[in-house]
This record gives structure tokens, sequence and C-alpha cells, in this order.
């Protein structure tokens, strides 16, 4: 299927998209992957984990062993790119209750700063040759801003779901990660409309996508099941059916139909 990243701003709902999207299609038969790339992660809350399993998990980042097994070689500070990814994830990948397997990335510095370099280069490598099968889909919840694009970790992904609100903050955010994703060589770049509660709101979203020539791949209303959920701490899965997740469920069908425009098959 297909690997789909999923970038904006901070708070405009990326975990919500990405959790919702994830467990749609697993829910419609696909293997599905979410790879949590926030170095404060919190997508093990939103699929299904109570607090105590989500703290227990250890980030791919944090397993030295699994670090150097990777990219080791003979000499310090150089790295060997050249290894297979796929056993990482079959490996390290756990599931969850929303039926989800869940890769915790962990905290990644920027290319330069020194220790975490080796994490960084098995990220990379990770998200660009992890080969997946047909029944396979990978979800990507990505840090927020734009400042990690430029590191290239979102280049080898099929498509990236850009999130934003309404807000011109948002939105200047969205317009930045679209131009960086684009610049990137990712074949799909689509806007996603979130926490929409009124019609000039939705124009906002609709000519925002039309200035930029990027579609649409749908207009998540505000859902107030979806904030209080929030407020609690809940799982993605309790708001089946509220409108949110409804219209999430929606894009997930969606992309089903699309093919990769490259790759993976
Ligand atoms: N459509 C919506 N309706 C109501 N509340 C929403 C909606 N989308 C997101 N929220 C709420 O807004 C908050 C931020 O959402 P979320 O965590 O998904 O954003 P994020 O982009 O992942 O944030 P961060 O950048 O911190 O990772 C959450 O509390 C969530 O419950
Ligand atoms: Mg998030």
């Amino acid at each position: 299927m297909m690997k789909i990243a999923i970038a904006g701003k901070g708070g405009v709902g990326k975990t919500l998209m990405a959790s919702g999207l994830a467990w749609s299609l697993a829910r419609s038969g696909y293997k599905t992957i979410a790879i949590d790339a926030d170095p404060s992660p919190n997508l093990a809350i939103s699929l299904g984990f109570d607090q105590d399993a989500a703290d227990a998990i250890v980030p791919v980042s944090e397993n030295e062993r699994l670090i150097k097994l990777k990219t080791g070689t003979a000499f310090p500070g150089v790295y060997n790119l050249n290894f297979s990814v796929d056993d990482v994830v079959r490996d390290y990948a756990i599931p969850t209750p929303s039926g989800v397997h869940l890769l915790v990335m962990g905290t990644v510095k920027s290319m330069g700063s020194g220790c975490t370099c080796a994490s960084n280069s098995v990220i990379r490598a990770l998200l660009r040759h992890l080969v997946i099968d047909r029944d396979e889909a990978v979800v990507l919840d990505m840090e927020a801003g734009i400042e990690h694009l430029g590191r290239g970790t979102a280049e080898g992904v099929d498509m990236m779901i850009v999130v934003s609100d309404a807000n011109k903050k948002s939105l200047t955010t969205a317009g930045t990660i679209v131009r960086m994703a684009l610049d990137a060589g990712i074949p799909r770049v689509e806007l996603a409309g979130n926490r929409i509660t009124n019609i000039t709101e939705e124009t906002i979203i609709k000519m925002f996508a039309q200035e930029h020539n990027i579609p649409i791949v749908g207009i998540v209303p505000f859902d107030p099941a979806v904030m209080a959920g929030g407020i609690a701490g809940s799982s993605v899965m309790v708001f089946e059916n509220t409108p949110a997740i409804r219209i999430i469920e929606e894009i997930g069908h969606r992309i089903e139909l699309v093919k990769p425009a490259k790759g993976n098959t």
C-alpha cells in the first residue's frame, strides 16, 4: 500500500489524523504500522494504550543495541547506512489495542549534533528503504513544524497529508511544509482541514488549497467528543461514529483507492 506522513503546525490535529487514519486502514484489513516520529510521542495513548503501557515503550532511538547493530562500523563516527530496515519494523513495532502496530522513534536531533547521529540515520534509512507489501500501510505522525523536513525525514513517503485549521499561523506553517514536501519530491501532497466549525473556515481551507495548487483530502469538523476525549486522554477508538472520525475514515477509504505513485506496491 502506501507510506503516508502527517505533518503540520503544533496542535493542529496531526496525532488525531494519524491515529484515526491508521485505525481506519487497520480495520480495512491492512497490516498498519504507525510510526511516532514526534520527540514527545503520544500516539500510543491514541492507539489504545494506558499511560503505564505507553511509558514502558522503548523508542528506537534509545535502543542502543539496535542502533549499534544497524549502524556500527569499525570506524568511530562512520555509520553504515546500507542495512535492511525491514526487520527493525517487523521486530520492534508493537501491537496496540487498536490493531495498529506502533513504532516509537524517540528524539531525533539534527545531523551534526553528535551523539544522536546514528539513531537519526536509522530513522532516515527506515523511512527511505522500508519496502512495504500490498497489504501493509505505514502512517507517520511527524514532529510539529517544518525544520525536520529539511533533513529529509519524509523523503521516503508516498503521500504527505498536511493538516491545518483555519488559523493564519497554522496555514502559514502548512504553506511552508507544502513547498518543502513538493521540493523533496513527495509524489502526493494533500491538505486536510481540521477543527473546522463553519463555512467561513471551510472556505479559507479551500482557498488555501487552491492557492497552493494541492488537493484537499478531507475537511474534518470540530468535534466535541474528540475535544472531550483529548482532555480525558482517550484512545481514538472511543470516537467511532463521531463526525471527525467519520471524515477521517472517509479519507482512509479514498487513499485506499489510489495506487502509490512510485516504488511500493
Ligand atoms: N477535529 C477536532 N475537534 C475537536 N478537538 C480536536 C480536533 N482535532 C484535534 N482536537 C484536539 O486538539 C488537541 C490537539 O490535537 P492533536 O494532539 O491531534 O494535535 P497535534 O498536531 O498532534 O499536536 P502536537 O503538535 O502537539 O503533536 C487534542 O487535544 C485533540 O483532542
Ligand atoms: Mg501530535
